[in-house]
C-alpha cells in the first residue's frame, strides 16, 4: 500500500490522475479554524497507516482534510515479530500488532523538515518499543527527542500514550507519570496544539486522572481513541480472534464514542476532541461529531471499503448538516451530548 502512494505522489499527472478519481470539490460547511489551522474538511488519515511519513503528497489527493502520521518514536523499530495483522471480515475490525514498528524521529523528520505541505499534518509520538524505555525516566527521555526533532515540523503534536502493543503497556495513562512527561516536553514551548491519544479501555477514574494533569499543561485536546484491547465485546463477531494486539473498527465504534461524550461533558467541550474508532459512513462520522468531535480520523474504515470512502463521507456529512439546518460543523458539535 505505501509503495502505490509513494508511486502515485511522485509525479503531477499521478497526482491529478488519484484526485480525479477520489477527490471531491470543497464543501464550505465543513470548513473550520481550529487552535489558528484551517480544516478544509474534518476527515483526517489516523496515525498508523503512514508511519514514516512517505505519502504525505497523494494522502490530500484522497480527498482527506488532514493527516496524522507515526506513530514515530526516539529510536528506529522494527516492531514485533510477524504475523502482526489480522482482518476480522465479519466484525469489520483488524486486529493490530505491529507495535511502532518507525524509522525513528531522527530520519523521519528529516524526511520531513523541507517539505510544504497541502493539509494540516499531525506528528504522532510514542515511546520505542524497548525494554529500556519501559523504564519511566528512559521512556520520558525516548518522547522528549522525538518531540523536539518535531518542534518546527507539522501543525500539531499527538503524544500516543495508548499503544496496545509496546513493551511495557501503557505507563503514561497514570497520573503522576503523565504529570512527569508533560513537564519534561514543557521546558521546549511550543505554539502547536498538542493532542493525548487515550485507550478506549480507561476506567471513569483514569480518565478523571488524565483530565486533571492535562488541565495543568499545554494540552489542547484528546483523540478517543487508540485501538481496543478488550476481546469480550459485541461486536466482534469472528470466531478466531488472535490473542496478541489491539482491535480497530467496529469493535472499538462505541467504546470510542462513549469516551467522546465522557470527555465533552465533563469538559463542557472545553478540549477539541477528535474522535476516532470504527468511521466506515457519514453517519458514523457525523455521530461522533454530535457527540463532541471536531475532527474524524480514520483508517479501517477504508482499508475496507477503499479510498473513495473520503469522498463519500465528506459529501454526505454535508447533507446531513444542511438537512439539520446546520450553517457550518461547528454548529453540530456536542449537540447530543449537551
Ligand atoms: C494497521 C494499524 C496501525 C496502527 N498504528 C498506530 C500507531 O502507530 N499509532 C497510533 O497512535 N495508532 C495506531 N493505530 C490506531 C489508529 O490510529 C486508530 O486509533 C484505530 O485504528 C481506530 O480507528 P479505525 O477504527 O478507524 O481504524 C493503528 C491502527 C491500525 C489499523
Amino acid at each position: 500500500m505505501t509503495i502505490v502512494g509513494k508511486i502515485l505522489g511522485s509525479n503531477i499527472l499521478s497526482r491529478a490522475i488519484t484526485s480525479f478519481f477520489f477527490n471531491s470539490p470543497e464543501q464550505k460547511i465543513l470548513n473550520q479554524k481550529i487552535h489558528g489551522i484551517h480544516f478544509k474538511n474534518p476527515i483526517g488519515l489516523s496515525a498508523g497507516f503512514d508511519k514514516n511519513a512517505e505519502l504525505t503528497v497523494i494522502i490530500p489527493e484522497v480527498g482527506f482534510g488532514f493527516e496524522e502520521v507515526g506513530s514515530i518514536t526516539g529510536e528506529p523499530c522494527e516492531g514485533n515479530a510477524k504475523p502482526r495483522l489480522w482482518r476480522l471480515k465479519k466484525s469489520q475490525a483488524l486486529v493490530v500488532y505491529y507495535g511502532l514498528k518507525n524509522d525513528g524521529a531522527e530520519k523521519i523528520s528529516t524526511r520531513l523538515a523541507q517539505k510544504r505541505f497541502k493539509i494540516p499534518i499531525g506528528i504522532n509520538i510514542a515511546k520505542t518499543n524497548c525494554q529500556a524505555c519501559a523504564d519511566t525516566d528512559t521512556g520520558i527521555a525516548d518522547y522528549v527527542k522525538s518531540y523536539r526533532k518535531f518542534l518546527h515540523i507539522g501543525d500539531y503534536f499527538t503524544i500516543n500514550i495508548s499503544c496496545p502493543n509496546a513493551f511495557g503497556g501503557e505507563p503514561f495513562h497514570d497520573g503522576e507519570k503523565l504529570n512527569k512527561l508533560l513537564a519534561a516536553m514543557k521546558k521546549y514551548p511550543t505554539k502547536k496544539p498538542v493532542f493525548i491519544k487515550i485507550s478506549p479501555d480507561l476506567s471513569e477514574t483514569q480518565v478523571d486522572e488524565i483530565l486533571k494533569i492535562s488541565k495543568k499543561h499545554h494540552v489542547s485536546g484528546f483523540i478517543c481513541t487508540n485501538l481496543t484491547k478488550k476481546r469480550e465485546n459485541l461486536k466482534i463477531l469472528d470466531k478466531q480472534v488472535p490473542e496478541n494486539g489491539g482491535i480497530s473498527g467496529k469493535a472499538v465504534e462505541n467504546s470510542a464514542n462513549k469516551m467522546i461524550a465522557t470527555i465533552y461533558k465533563k469538559t463542557k467541550g472545553k478540549y477539541t476532541i477528535i474522535g476516532c474508532g470504527g468511521v466506515f459512513s457519514a453517519e458514523d462520522a457525523y455521530k461522533k461529531i454530535r457527540l463532541g468531535a471536531s475532527l474524524i480520523e480514520l483508517i479501517t474504515g477504508m482499508i475496507f471499503q477503499g479510498p473513495q470512502l473520503i469522498s463519500e463521507i465528506n459529501l454526505g456529512l454535508a447533507e446531513l448538516l444542511k438537512k439539520d439546518g446546520y450553517k457550518n460543523i461547528n454548529e453540530a458539535i456536542g449537540v447530543d451530548t449537551g
